[in-house]
Order: structure tokens, then C-alpha cells, then sequence
């Protein structure tokens, strides 16, 4: 008798949704990768708007806010979690994986890649100073960044303008002129969008920096370490049709569903909560 039980439970807990967050609307670039490599998926997705961005708040208030979306998402029905946000994961993963005993996947700026793919050796990171102060961050320079140069910088303000769906206006360009002159000035040739916010402003910020230097993120990466970790646990959906989307976000401002389906690519069913 157990067996069968067994089996069914875990039949219905496949076909349970992804649960993906983020401190606003930048996971959603991690959530694209998602959509496209695992399309029976059925996928749910926070924006934490009304307190993005992460960058400059305590550990302690990342951690309060990655608990509150982890018990929504979870109330949802989510069969794992996604922390689509490098200074969440920073902050936040190893309580996250303490406190619930679902599969968390995290993530972190792509180090590794860019000093693998450089060829002079000088790599540049954009990134939040939550991210880039954590100590997450310096482990993954000792084990990462230890034979290249590696050149990081903060993006204040950033975020804020992707949050309002900037992501070619005059604003947003003044401010990646004034966070990608010191990788310019340090020649670097591979630079890491250490934030899922910053994809966003990808063509932006390959237009300052020019064609020749090569941007690096992880967002194929993190979909593709979600999908092994769903085969281990045996948690894939069986399901043969395409799964459905559901988006959240506690934004105040009017034009946040607007937002969000713009940077989806596509109509998105977006509630508040
Ligand atoms: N999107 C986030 C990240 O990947 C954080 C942005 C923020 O809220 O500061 O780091």
C-alpha cells in the first residue's frame, strides 16, 4: 500500500508549481530562462517591489523579507523555490535552506565563467553593495577570482530605474556611463551582470561599454541547476502542456502589472498582494 501512496503523492507534487522571487521585477530575467527551458513548467513569480531594492538593507531585513515571500509562495504550492536575486542569495540562502526543507536554488554574480572567458585577464563586476559586501562574495573571489583582475563596482540607483521600467532612458544611461568608466579605465574585456536586474539594460550597457567587451550572466545557468535538482528529487512535471505564469507584486505604483508584462515580453497575469 505505501508504495502506490508513494508514488501518487509524488505525482502530485511534480505537477505543483516553481515558485521564483525576487526583490522586484529582475527575476524575471532569471524566469525566462526558466520558461524556455522547462516550458511544462508551472511557474509563479514575486516581486517585492514595495521594498526593492535589497542592495543597501541589512541581512537581517533580507532575511524577514525572503521568509514572508517563501511562506506565500509556498502557501501557493510551490514544489521549490528560485531566489532569482544575488543579494538575497547572499543574504538569505543558508536561513532559507535551515528554516524550510523544500529544494531553494540560489544564486551568485558568474565570477567563475568571466574569468574563464577572458582573455587579458581584467574582469569588471556590476553588482549591489549587499552582494558585493557579502562575505558569500569575497569566498567567491578567493575561489574564483584569484588569477585574474578583478575590477567590481556598485550600481546604486540602478535597479530603481529597471523597477520603473527604464531601460533606455537618459537616467539609466547617465548612470551606467558613471558605473562602467572605472571598468573602461581598467581595460577590462568580460564583465559580470551580478544583479538580475541589470540583463534588463544588457544593450545599454553593451553600448558603454562597446562590442568589444563581453557580458556574462547566469540566468541559463541557474534554470539548467533547477532542472538536475528536479530529476534528482524526481520533482519534474510529467505534464505535456505548457505551463501557466502567474506573476505578484506589492508595488505601489500604478503601472507595475505594465511593468512586469513588458519585461515578460508578453501579455502576464499580474495580482497584487
Ligand atoms: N535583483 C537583485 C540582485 O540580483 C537585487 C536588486 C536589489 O534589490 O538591490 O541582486
Amino acid at each position: 500500500m505505501t508504495a502506490p501512496n508513494n508514488i501518487a503523492s509524488k505525482k502530485a507534487l511534480s505537477s505543483g508549481p516553481i515558485g521564483v522571487f525576487d526583490s522586484g521585477v529582475g527575476g524575471v530575467s532569471v524566469l525566462k530562462h526558466i520558461r524556455t527551458l522547462l516550458p511544462h513548467e508551472h511557474l509563479l513569480y514575486v516581486a517585492d517591489s514595495r521594498y526593492a531594492p535589497y542592495g543597501n538593507k541589512s541581512v537581517a531585513e533580507i532575511q524577514a523579507r525572503c521568509f514572508a515571500i517563501a511562506d506565500f509562495l509556498i502557501a501557493q504550492g510551490a514544489k521549490v523555490l528560485v531566489v532569482a536575486c544575488n543579494t538575497a542569495t547572499a543574504a538569505a540562502i543558508d536561513a532559507l535552506r535551515e528554516k524550510y526543507s523544500l529544494p531553494i536554488i540560489g544564486m551568485e554574480p558568474a565570477v567563475k565563467p568571466a574569468a574563464e572567458a577572458s582573455k587579458n585577464g581584467i574582469i569588471g563586476i556590476l553588482a549591489t553593495v549587499g552582494t558585493l559586501q557579502s562575505a558569500q562574495f569575497a569566498a567567491l573571489l578567493e575561489s574564483h577570482g584569484r588569477n585574474v583582475e578583478v575590477v567590481t563596482q556598485a550600481c546604486p540607483g540602478l535597479v530603481e530605474c529597471i523597477e520603473r521600467g527604464e531601460v533606455a532612458s537618459q537616467t539609466t544611461r547617465e548612470l551606467l556611463v558613471k558605473f562602467c568608466a572605472p571598468l573602461l579605465a581598467e581595460g577590462v574585456d568580460t564583465v559580470v551582470l551580478g544583479c538580475t536586474h541589470y540583463p534588463f539594460v544588457r544593450a545599454l550597457i553593451s553600448e558603454v561599454l562597446g562590442p568589444k567587451v563581453v557580458l556574462v550572466d547566469t540566468g541559463a545557468a541557474v534554470a539548467k541547476q533547477l532542472k538536475t535538482r528536479l530529476a534528482e528529487v524526481g520533482l519534474l512535471s510529467a505534464v505535456n502542456q505548457a505551463g501557466q505564469v502567474r506573476f505578484w507584486t506589492n508595488s505601489a505604483a500604478a503601472d507595475a502589472p505594465a511593468v512586469m508584462a513588458s519585461l515578460w515580453g508578453q501579455a502576464a497575469e499580474v495580482s497584487t498582494f
